[in-house]
Formats: C-alpha cells, structure tokens, sequence
C-alpha cells in the first residue's frame, strides 16, 4: 500500500502539465485504474482483512484525489504567473509622440500679409466666393463686351432653363470685397481681403482656386505715394530684407492711373531671390480706384479718393519659402505637408520675426 501511494504522489509530482494529470489520475483512479482494481479485489477478502485494507484504499484514493487537485491548482498559478510576467506593461513610461498636422504655407503666407497690414491699419474685409456678375465685373467697371471677362476664364453657375437672371460666377479675383466692404463701411476705409479666387487654368504656374489679397485705402488725400510706400513696407516687412520696387505703367479697368508692381531679384540657375540683385519680379496689380468704381459703391469720388492693390498669396508663398510648383499646393501630399508646413506652435510672426 505504500508503495503505492509513493508510487502514484511521485508520479503527479512530475507531471508537468494539465494532460499530464489526467493521466496519472486515470492510471490510478480511472474504471481501470490500480487503486479502482484494488478497491474491487475487497469483496474476495475475508472481513478481518477488508476491515483493514478498506480504510487504507480510501485514505490513498483521497490523498491521490487532495495532490491531483493541489498539483492542478499549482499549474495553473504558475500559468497566470508566466502570463502575468509576459504580458506586463509600464503604465509610467511616457506615451508615444503623435503625429500633430501643419500649417499649411498658404495659411501661414496670408497669416503673415494680413499681420503686416493689419499693423499699418488695413482691417480684414470678406466677400463670397460665389459673387454676383454684377460684383464681379460691373461694378468694377468691367462691362459685358469687355476682354477681361474672357480673359479671366471665368466659371459661370447653372441656371434653370427659362431663368434668364445673369448667372453668377465664382469670383475671379478679391476685388468685388472693394465694393462691398465700400457699401458696408462708406469712407474712409482702409480694407484688405485675403482669400480663394477661381479660373479655369491649370498649369505648373496656374491652379483653378488659387489666392488673393485685395487693399483698399479710400480718405480724403490718398495719392499713388501713399500706395508705393505701402508696398515696399509690405514686401520689405514680408520678405525680411529691404526689397526695392518698380511700378510699371499698366491698366485695369477698375483703377486710374493703374500700375504693376515688380520685386528686386536675382535669378542663379533657376531659382529666384528676391531683395537682391537687378532683376524683376511682377507681384501685383495696382492703382488709384476709378471714379465710376467709387461711384458704383455709393461713394462720392469728388469727396474721396484712394488706392487699391491685388496680389496673388500662392506666388508670394512660393518665392518666399522656395516652393517651386504651384500645384503642389493643392495635392494634400503628406509629405509635401510635413516638409512645407509650419509647426503651429513655432509659426512665423510679426513679433517674433517673420523670416526664418
Ligand atoms: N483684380 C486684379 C486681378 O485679379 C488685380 C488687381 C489689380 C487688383 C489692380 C486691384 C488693382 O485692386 O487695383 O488680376
């Protein structure tokens, strides 16, 4: 009887997993077990010997039964601890970075234009970007015949048949905000409008929606001096260097005199710089506000007179950071994004510095 139980409690001491177990407990204690067997062999025994051999074969039966159960128990809390050792985490260590977005240069470019303009005393002025034909070109003294309207590659709305009202168009430049920033705000006003403008082009220097700038300054003595000086503060501020400027006679129809404003610059194999050198750079368009334009926003243009200015903010964008496609622009490449946009919080500024 010893040796059994010896036998059997040695036998679960090396079973090493949950099939192991099983095994034992059915060697010993399965139909045909030993000790089931045994315990069958007590009906041939006379009663003296069952009296003694019966309690025996219980009290092995139940110490066999108490190991296979403690050993069971053992397994699995060594499973739990293994688990438990593999699958521990530090909650303390610091979380992994997140890919944060950009600011996206032309945001950051409109940014910095508004924030030098703003300084010398321009507010921000809207208008939609779905605008009337009479905004758009008639009350900037664009009549229906004239070449501008083709020119401009302008995108028309629908209209239902038998709707015979203009169509609207989407607004081909920023300046229909001169009108409606004038009937809004009546003089004097000193306006600029940043924002999206439409026309059908697409090229490495054109997109279908690019961006504008408009400036408006309308008082009582504003002269073409008081443009030049603004100018060349904008770009020179902008730009973070002194940057000469060269006004070229010109014409709209929306300004009289009208000028173009070139950039100083230098051209070495194919990339510009601009502040330096003798070259040219046309940035905008420009000029003293035609009287009939005045006149068409509700303004008396015997009492008042002013300057206005368009310039487009893709352009100034790409030769500030040296952004050498415009349609790169629009991609929403994300590695165009990462490389060209700003860290919002370690944006250019005004008083920080807008050159970096
Ligand atoms: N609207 C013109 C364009 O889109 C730009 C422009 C020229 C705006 C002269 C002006 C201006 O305000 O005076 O090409």
């Amino acid at each position: 009887m010893d040796d059994l139980k010896s036998k059997y409690l040695g036998l679960i001491a090396d079973a090493s997993d949950e099939a192991a177990i099983e095994e034992v407990r059915l060697t010993a204690l399965g139909k045909k077990g030993e000790i089931s067997l045994a315990m069958r062999e007590l009906g041939k025994m006379t009663p003296e010997e069952r009296q003694v051999a019966g309690p025996a074969l219980n009290a092995i039966k139940d110490e066999i039964n108490s190991a296979l159960a403690a050993k069971k128990t053992a397994l699995s809390d060594a499973a739990l601890d293994e688990r438990l050792r593999g699958e521990w985490l530090d909650v303390t260590l610091p979380s992994r970075g997140r890919r944060t977005g950009s600011i996206h240069p032309i945001s950051q470019v409109t940014e910095e234009i508004t924030a030098i303009l703003a300084d010398m005393g321009f507010a921000v002025a809207e208008g939609p970007q779905i605008e009337s034909d009479w905004y758009n070109f008639d009350a900037l003294n664009i009549p229906g015949h004239h070449p501008a309207r083709a020119e401009m590659d302008t995108f028309y709305t629908h209209r239902a048949t038998g709707d015979n009202r203009p169509p609207h168009v989407l607004r081909t430049h920023t300046s229909p905000v001169q009108i409606r920033a004038l009937e809004a705000q009546g003089a004097p006003i000193r306006i600029i409008a940043p924002g999206r403008v439409y026309r059908a082009d697409y090229d490495q220097t054109h997109t279908p929606m690019f961006h504008q700038v408009e400036g408006l300054a309308i008082d009582k003595g504003i002269s073409m001096a008081n443009l030049k000086w603004t100018l060349e503060e904008l770009m020179s501020a902008f730009f973070g260097t002194r940057v000469k400027t060269r006004f070229r006679a010109s014409h709209f129809p929306f300004t009289e005199p009208s000028a173009e404003v070139d950039i100083q610059c230098r051209w070495d194999n194919g990339s510009v710089t601009v502040g330096e050198g003798d070259d040219w750079l046309e940035v905008l368009g420009s000029g003293m506000v035609h009287p009939k334009v005045l006149q068409n926003a509700g303004i008396d243009p015997n009492e008042w007179q002013g300057f206005a200015f368009g310039m487009g903010i893709d352009r100034m964008a790409m030769l500030k950071y040296g952004i050498p496609d415009l349609r790169a622009f629009f991609d929403s490449d994300l590695r165009w994004l990462r490389h060209y946009g700003f860290a919002s919080l370690d944006v250019p500024t005004l008083h920080g510095g807008l050159s970096k």
